[in-house]
Order: structure tokens, then sequence, then C-alpha cells
């Protein structure tokens, strides 16, 4: 490992992992508490302190490590990270009178170390801070301030660094740049590429022995996870796709055709429909419905393997395309505690009874560097560029009781909302779309009757990796005929709303 970025919570804290492997170096998050020693048994050879929900100044929050600051380690602090090098030396931190959220100005007095090559004196950056430092240690630099702060960049040695603002999110002017000064001054290498990545990978997956049954759900991260150990063990490969009668409109049809294409030698299709929707029936909590898809998945899942090994002898592995967000919780409560982990994904939640071991090919890896390796497997463009569809599927695209009337009204929806996207080329500008169902009626007029039914949503958002998400433009002649073509080919339909909401404050998914 190369750079370890120690998580306090920030709801950036991905965002610095993207931009760092972005840059080429191989970098993970790790938990706040982790120790010097711990680091030197991972190699890590520098170290960034993310920002954080907490104020250092109160005694009792999260700290790094006094060993980590004694050692000659790199690093650099952003906003938390920027106030914690700073209250852990001898330097102060307070609530500051105004808090500074958004564009700031910054003002940049020493063009070497952080901000070399940036010719402009000035640049916008993004702040989220209502503490700031008061007093930086008597031995740091000050290599920038702004209007209401004069401590916002510190050099403290050659390589050691922080800031109080974001230079991971994309609104900071020359952010990249000054990441990437930080990351020459350091002893990382440059080793972050798809190839090799795809190299560790399959040298990681060689020499197992016996067979491997995979949970595939037609997605990108299990097909490709699947595809990879295909690689080395086609015969070995049992795949399972269970048709929870969630999907979208020919989603079963469209997975066979993939692995198909693949080579894969054994995919069995598991038709579970009726189970699913009778033991959905009258299910309106969102968290019940996950955790009832996740159940009667598992159940299926489990009750095939025991077929399949009756037939084809038995499973040493169980495969999964779990990604690295999947795995890294990154988030505390406002008590900086807790972690918060995410509901979903994959298998829904494992009983600890599976007597397989995991093969988990992806789990370092980020979405868009998996459609990476699938580029290198060969994989359809059209395929790798398809958009994530959750695990409990259109059961979150319902809101309230889910029926068969009703999923069928959010295919058509679905539908139509694909072939426009892909007719006017927007397609290509969404990172993920959908049409959901509100349970709500509204009042509109059909021919020249009144009518009183259901809304339908639509979403449709840019994204890199679907921790954060923006909306896209959707020009009014396009919207216009989305909604007209909803209403009028879908029967029981009056009235289409658009999601305008970015990530955060909002998911992307509505439950
Ligand atoms: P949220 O709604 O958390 O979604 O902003 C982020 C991304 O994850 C997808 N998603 C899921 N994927 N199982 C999955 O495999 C799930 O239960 C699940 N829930 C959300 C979502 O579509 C988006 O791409």
């Amino acid at each position: 490992m190369c750079v370890a970025i120690l998580d306090f919570g920030s709801q950036y804290s991905h965002l610095i992992v993207r931009r760092i492997r972005g840059l080429g170096y191989n970098a993970f998050l790790l938990p706040p508490s982790t120790t010097y020693s711990q680091l030197r048994k991972l190699s890590v050879k520098a170290v960034i302190l993310s920002g954080g929900p907490q104020d250092a100044y109160i005694q009792g929050s999260l700290r790094v490590d006094h060993k980590i600051l004694d050692s000659e380690l790199p690093l650099l602090g952003i906003c938390y990270g920027h106030q914690l090098l700073t209250i852990q030396s001898d330097g102060l931190v307070e609530r500051g009178e105004k808090a500074e959220y958004g564009i700031a100005d910054v003002k940049i007095n020493n063009k070497n170390s952080l901000f070399r090559g940036i010719k402009t004196d000035s640049i916008q950056v993004w702040m989220s801070h209502s503490d700031k430092v008061q007093s930086p240690p008597k031995t740091a630099k000050v290599l920038a301030s702004s209007a209401t702060d004069m401590y916002t960049a510190l050099e403290f040695t050659p390589t050691r660094f922080s800031v109080q603002f974001h230079p991971e999110v994309s609104h900071t002017e020359f952010g990249l740049n000054i990441l990437s000064n930080f990351m020459e001054l350091t002893k990382c290498e440059k080793n972050w590429n798809p190839s090799q990545i795809y190299t560790d990978i399959h040298n990681s997956l060689l020499g197992k022995e016996g067979n491997i049954l995979m949970a595939v759900s037609g997605g990108v991260d299990s097909t490709v996870a699947a595809a990879l150990i295909n690689e080395i063990y086609p015969d070995n490969l049992y795949c399972v796709y269970v048709d929870t009668g969630l999907m979208r409109d020919g989603e079963t049809e469209y997975v066979k055709s993939v692995f198909n294409k693949l080579h894969i030698n054994h995919l069995f299709i598991v038709e579970a429909q009726d189970l699913f929707l009778s033991r959905l029936k009258g299910v309106k909590d969102p968290e019940q419905k996950r955790k009832i898809i996740g159940q009667t998945f598992i159940e299926i899942f489990v009750d095939e393997s025991k077929k399949l090994e009756k037939q084809f002898g038995n499973f040493s592995y169980l495969g999964q395309g779990t990604i690295y967000p999947d795995r890294v919780e990154s988030s505390f409560d406002k008590d900086g505690n807790s972690k918060v982990i995410k509901s979903h994904h994959n298998v829904g939640g494992l009983p600890d009874y599976l007597p397989f071991d995991l093969i988990e090919p992806l789990k370092e890896l980020y979405k868009d560097e998996v459609r990476e390796i699938g580029k290198r497997l060969k994989l359809d463009e059209e395929f790798l560029s398809r958009q994530p569809f959750p695990g409990p599927g259109l059961a979150v695209r319902i809101l309230g009781t889910i029926d068969e009337e009703k999923l069928n009204i959010v295919r058509k929806a679905d539908k139509i909302l694909h072939e426009e996207l892909k007719r006017n080329n927007l397609i290509e500008k969404a990172w993920q779309f959908y049409a959901a169902l509100l349970p709500i009626k509204t009042v509109g007029v059909k021919g020249d009757a009144r009518s009183y039914e259901n809304s339908i949503v639509i979403r449709i958002i840019d994204s890199i990796d679907g921790m954060t998400a923006d909306i896209i433009d959707l020009p009014k002649k396009e919207a216009v005929r989305i909604s007209s073509r909803i209403v009028n080919e879908i029967d029981g339909v009056n009235r289409v709303f658009y999601d305008i909401t970015q990530k955060p404050p909002a998911t992307i998914e509505l439950e």
C-alpha cells in the first residue's frame, strides 16, 4: 500500500481515495484509530488525514496516533485533518465567528511546495467548516489565507502540510495539482493502473481448488468478477441468477445473452418471482422490503447450491462481485463513534453458516476501475457502460406496497425513459437513470375527462462512482417528450415529476 487516508468521517473521504488513485497511486481508507505500527506493517509511505464532522478542540474528539506525527511520514491534513495537525502540535483551533460553506477565494502567499506550478495568486476553493485555526504551531509557515481565515494552508515540514479547504472536491480550482504536488514530495510510486491491477487480481486468483459458486445479477460488478474467475476456472465456475420478478423489462433474457457471449459454461436461472411477490405483499417500509428481499435471496441461493452440489459435487468457494465502497464504511455518527453501514449490496448479508471461502476479485476497486478491468476482458463497451441496478430492484422504485400492476407500470415507464435517452443521446451523459412510482395520485385531465391517477418520478444523474451525484441538464423539449410518452402510453399514470436533488443530501435511490 502506498497512501493511507485516515477517515475521520468526511463525506468526501472516498473522493480523496479516488483522486489519489486517479493520479496513479495506490490509496486506501483506514479508520482514524490506525496506529503508526499498523501503517508500518502495511508499508504505507504517506498519510492523508480526511475531514470530519467533529470539533477538534473538544476533549475526547478523534485524534491521530502521536507516533504518526512523530514519524517522518509525509502528511497532508484536510479540513478536520488540518485542525488536528495544528491542535496536536502547539497550535490553537477554535470555533470561527462565521462558518464557511461553499466556494471561497484563497490568496496564495507561497508558491513553492504545495502550490507549485499554480500561476494565479488567488484560487477558488471548496470550504466546509465552522471551526478554524486561530494560531498555527510556531514552526509552521503560512502558505495561503482567505478573507475570514488567516491560516488556510500550512507547511509544517518540507513533506507535511495541511489545508482548511477540500482539494479533492472538483469545485476547488487546481485541487488536483495540489494533491499531485503533495504526492510528488512523497516516496510513493505511480503503479496504480488498469494493467497492473488486472495482473494483481489475476495472480491472486491462481491456485484455487474445487468448485466455485457465484451469485450473478447481470450487473457490471458480478459479471466482470465472473469473467475474471472464468478466465482461470471455466469448468469449475457455476453461476446462479435469481429472477426475483423485480427486474427491469427484458433483464433475464439480456443476462442470458451476456453470459453466453462470455462463454460461461454453467449459468442457472432460478425463477422465483412468485415467492418474492408473496413475501413482499402489503409491505411498505423500505428497510423491511430490503430485509425480506435479502433473506429470500439467501434462502433461494442456499437451496440452489444444495441442489447443484448433488449434481456437481461440493463447492469450496463463493464468488461475489463486491466492490470497494460495498465494504468500506466511511461515515461516522455525530459522536464520531459508530460507523453507518449501508444495508445494501450483493448477497445482502450472508449467514455465518455458509461453508464456503469467499472469492471477491474486485473488492479493492471502485466502479469505474471495474469498468476498466471489464475493457481488458473485452466485455462490450455498451454492457460496461450499463447503469447500476440495485439488488432489491424495482422494489425500491415503487414507494409503498408492491404488486404486479405497479411493477408493470414502472417497467413501462423505465423502458420509455431508456428509449428516449438513447434516442436523444442523453444516455451517454447519464451515469444512472430510472423511473419510479410514487404512492400518490393526482388530478389531471385526459381527453376532456377528469383523471385521478398515479405519478411517476424520473431521476437522471451523473456521477463517478455513485457516492456523490449531480442531476443532468434535461432540455425542456426532451423532458416534455418523456412525460408525454409516459402519460399517453401507460394506463393509470397522469403525471411525471423530475427529481432535481443532488447526492448528498439525497441518495440516488428513493428508498
Ligand atoms: P444510493 O441510493 O445509496 O445508491 O445513493 C448508490 C448506488 O448504489 C445503488 N444501490 C444498490 N446497489 N444493492 C446494490 O447492489 C442495493 O441494495 C442498492 N441500493 C442502492 C444505487 O442504484 C446507486 O447506483
